[in-house]
């Protein structure tokens, strides 16, 4: 069992929902694919919170190389299955690893990544933990790069059911993992720094936000 509740609680989210995956690949990985087409070309992808793995697996069969990274051991499990599923060119251009989404970053070589995608990853990190994790992904993107991220919205109906919003099932024996939710004006200013917006989409039914920052040349 992993040392972090918020990982533990992944652990057990990923070993229930297990069996129970689709493998189609979520609206946000389809919002990302136009942003995916006008990267640098040459550099990887890199999904922060692969979970499951379908996400990954659309894109290696799609023929791009994408690393995974989750802190969840069971995710990490999960998505290389979901490699070993693909016939060998294709898993070949992939990995999932298990780690920080932060730390990883930090180990890249700055400015060797296309794009950094992550969906719906961001809402249990501490205030210090999003400043991290956002100059991680910076520091790793090259120049004109995608940070391509999705948040809830406050107001997201599950909002009001803190119990069961993933990873908390319910299941009174793993300690609830407390959620932050955002505002369209928030993750302007949060993804800010060394970064010109793309797009920022609300999701009127869902109540999600789809966010397409590029950095900028500048930027470091
Ligand atoms: C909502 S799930 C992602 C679902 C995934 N995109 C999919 O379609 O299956 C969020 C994932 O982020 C991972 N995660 C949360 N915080 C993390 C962090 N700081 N570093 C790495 N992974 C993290 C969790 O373990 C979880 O698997």
């Amino acid at each position: 069992m992993s040392d972090d509740p918020r990982t533990a609680a992944w652990d057990h989210y990923w070993t229930v929902v297990e069996g129970r995956l689709g493998s189609a690949p979520s609206g946000f990985l389809r919002w990302c694919l136009p942003w995916f087409e006008r990267a640098p070309a040459g550099a990887g992808l890199v999904e922060l919170g692969c979970g499951g793995g379908q996400d990954l697996q659309y894109l290696l069969r799609q023929g791009y190389r994408v690393r995974g990274v989750d802190a969840s051991p069971v995710a990490v499990a999960l998505t290389e299955n979901a490699i070993a599923e693909l016939p060998p060119d294709a898993a070949a251009r992939g990995s999932a690893i298990r780690a920080d989404a932060a730390e990883f970053l930090e180990g890249l070589a700055p400015g060797s990544v296309a794009a950094v995608f992550g969906a719906v990853l961001y809402e249990t990190l501490s205030d210090d933990e999003l400043r991290r994790t956002f100059r991680a992904v910076r520091g790793a993107l090259a120049a004109g790069g995608f940070h391509l991220w999705c948040v809830r919205e406050t107001g997201h109906p599950l909002e009001r059911t803190p119990d069961v919003l993933p990873p908390n099932t319910g299941d009174p024996r793993v300690p609830l993992v407390e959620h932050r939710f955002f505002t369209a004006a928030g993750c302007a200013e949060l993804g800010a720094d060394g970064f010109e917006p793309a797009a920022l989409e609300r999701r009127e039914e869902s109540h999600y936000l789809f966010v397409a920052d590029r950095k900028r040349p500048d930027a470091r």
